[in-house]
């Protein structure tokens, strides 16, 4: 770790080193619940948002400005390396995305363009640059990707999915088609990953959404060899969190897969997954992010529930245990965040 970067207390939580105070940022942190976006979005779509540097950095700022956040995410979406891989998808009213033409079969698999991030997602990394920028010597900027499952998932559905049938399918009767997509989309990752460390991001966090549909046996068959490869492939070069949902039954094998920090939802007690996951490993979470919309003496709450659970140990970083949600109040946003930082301030 460069001396600089000591000072930062999310990237000494995530290598587990004391800290004054429980760092906290929020996923999808810049995001619709605020007015500064929306008034942005009524001019561009989200997509043109994510590809036009200056907004994806305006936008990455927007929460700063407003909370006193411990870390910046860059602003843009866990699909934007597919569409240089080859697959046209859109964000549709009210939808989430849609893809035109889903992946199902070996010759659709076989297209698929192992992408190069320099040339493809240079608006990414001019975004990442911006924010570095803007940031020096306040907080530190996290980049991110989904993981192979969750990106495999949405390529082969066309969209989200209840029950993950045609995933599975071909995860269960064409092995072979199933290796040759996971490889795919997992040599694109560790460049995706790695060409945003070079762009400045100071930490990444992998999002393994949609994995806790699998059961234990075939996460650690059929997906945890190609999230462990992705990781692996961005070494030590900055901490890593590896974040899925639902994932409580999974904790153990994710902590095998990879990551300094274990991202965890509201539906395992943090003291508990701490147990389970031993103590070498940071843990991020695990706040239900529809206690935003309680009142304030629940928030406080279910916070000093959280912190109590962790009990001041190193390594713990306060999240949602998944993404803000639209409508969220924007003060009991600044409450949480102001809450955290004085209940754990030690
Ligand atoms: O956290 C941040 O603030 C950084 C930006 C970020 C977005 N998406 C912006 C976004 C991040 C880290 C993501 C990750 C992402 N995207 C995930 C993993 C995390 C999770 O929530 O499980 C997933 C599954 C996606 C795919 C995705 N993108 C969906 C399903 C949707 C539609 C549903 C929704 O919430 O709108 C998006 C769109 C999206 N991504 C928006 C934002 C701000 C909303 C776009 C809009 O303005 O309409």
């Amino acid at each position: 770790m460069k001396a600089s970067e000591d000072q930062y207390p999310f990237l000494r939580a995530c290598r587990r080193q004391p800290t004054e105070y429980t760092p906290i940022w929020l996923m999808r942190q810049a995001g619709r619940y605020l007015k500064e976006y929306r008034a942005l979005r009524k001019k561009y779509s989200f997509l043109e948002m994510c590809k036009n540097p200056e907004l994806a950095a305006q936008v990455t700022l927007q929460p700063i400005d407003k909370f006193k956040l411990d870390a910046a995410i860059i602003f843009s979406d866990i699909l934007i390396p597919l569409g240089p891989m080859g697959v046209e998808f859109e964000f549709a009213k009210g939808e989430g995305p849609v893809f035109r033409h889903p992946l199902r079969e070996r010759k659709d698999v076989e297209r698929l363009r192992i992408i190069e991030p320099e040339e493809d997602v240079s608006f990414l990394l001019k975004a990442i640059q911006i924010v570095r920028k803007e940031l020096e010597g306040k907080i530190p900027l996290i980049g991110f990707c989904g993981a192979p499952f969750t990106l495999a998932s949405y390529l082969i559905e066309g969209g989200h999915s209840r029950d993950y049938l045609l995933t599975k399918s071909m995860m269960y009767q064409d092995h072979a088609t199933w290796n040759i997509f996971m490889e795919k989309i997992s040599e694109v990752l560790i460049r995706y990953l790695n060409a945003q460390i070079r762009a400045g991001v100071q930490a990444v966090q992998v999002f393994d959404s949609w994995v806790g549909c699998l059961s234990p046996r075939d996460y650690e068959g059929y997906v945890l060899p190609y999230s462990k490869k992705v990781m692996d492939g961005v070494g030590k070069q900055v901490p890593l969190i590896h974040f899925a949902t639902s994932s409580s039954t999974l904790l153990e094998l994710m902590k095998r897969a990879g990551g300094d920090v274990i991202g965890v939802d509201w539906r395992v007690d943090i003291s508990e997954a701490w147990t389970r996951l031993g103590h070498h490993v940071a843990i991020q979470g695990n706040l239900d992010p529809v206690i935003l919309f309680g009142s304030v003496d629940l928030i406080q709450k279910e916070v000093k529930a959280i912190l109590n659970l962790a009990k001041g140990r190193p390594g713990h970083i306060f999240n949602l245990g998944h993404g803000i949600l639209p409508n969220t109040p924007v003060d009991h946003v600044a409450a949480l965040v102001n809450m955290v930082h004085e209940y754990s301030s030690r």
